[in-house]
């Protein structure tokens, strides 16, 4: 399994802090939170502040895009150093172009659905696709409870995907009381903002939602 903590829930104040604990800690990928105020009602950060950090830190950059018409910034966050750019399906008129697009700025593509979100919106791009985020919570902040019926979610789209090379993400409510149950399903990368932050240090906690899988 792994483990992308989101920044959402991070100290914004010492961002490159952060980023180097984080990978002190044995953590490989980390989440962030693009939100443009229009799509979500919250504003986060965007490309600039991305690129700047990106040069304090090797982790993968594991990009989530809560705004409208994200095809306009492609290159951008290209630019900014992101290694999987995810934007939502119901964020743009042309979904398979901009996918297509992420991966010819040579990042990984990813599609995020929101919570009833249907899996048939994937049929036609399952080859356009390195990743499939499925929202638990609907989209906007941290710190909300897990909508139940993500489960039978997963295990749809893990029969959906059948043996493609594709990730299954979590994202929103995940701790380590439902990591196991979320893995089992069929998940393998896991986003937690507010439960992972709440209880540094970084490498116990890390440890925690591993050892969780294990049980
Ligand atoms: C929600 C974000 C999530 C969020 C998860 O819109 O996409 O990544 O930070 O936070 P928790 O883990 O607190 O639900
Ligand atoms: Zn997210």
């Amino acid at each position: 399994m792994i483990l992308s903590p989101s920044l959402l829930s991070a100290d914004f104040g010492n961002l490159q802090n952060v980023l180097k604990d984080l990978e002190k800690s044995g953590i490989d990928w980390v989440h962030w939170d693009v939100m443009d105020g229009n799509f979500v009602p919250n504003i986060t950060f965007g490309q600039h502040v991305i690129k700047m950090l990106r040069k304090s830190s090797n982790l993968y950059f594991d990009t989530h895009l809560m705004i409208e018409n994200p095809e306009r910034y492609i290159a951008d966050f290209a630019d900014a150093g992101v290694n999987m750019l995810t934007i939502h399906a119901e964020s743009t008129r042309h979904i398979q172009r901009t996918l297509a697009e992420i991966r010819r700025h040579k990042m990984h593509a990813g599609i995020a659905l929101n919570p009833a979100t249907p899996l048939s919106t994937l049929e036609y791009i399952l080859d356009d696709i390195d990743m499939v985020l499925l929202m638990s919570v609907n989209p906007g902040f941290g710190g909300q409870s897990f909508i139940p019926a993500t489960y039978e979610k997963i295990r749809n789209l893990k029969n959906m995907l059948g043996d493609r090379k594709c990730h299954i993400q979590i994202d929103g409510g995940v701790n380590p009381e439902n990591t196991k149950a979320l893995t089992e399903a069929g998940a393998d990368v896991l986003v937690s903002g507010s439960a992972f932050f709440a209880h540094p240090p970084f490498d116990k906690r890390h440890a925690q939602f591993q050892a969780a899988v294990a049980q």
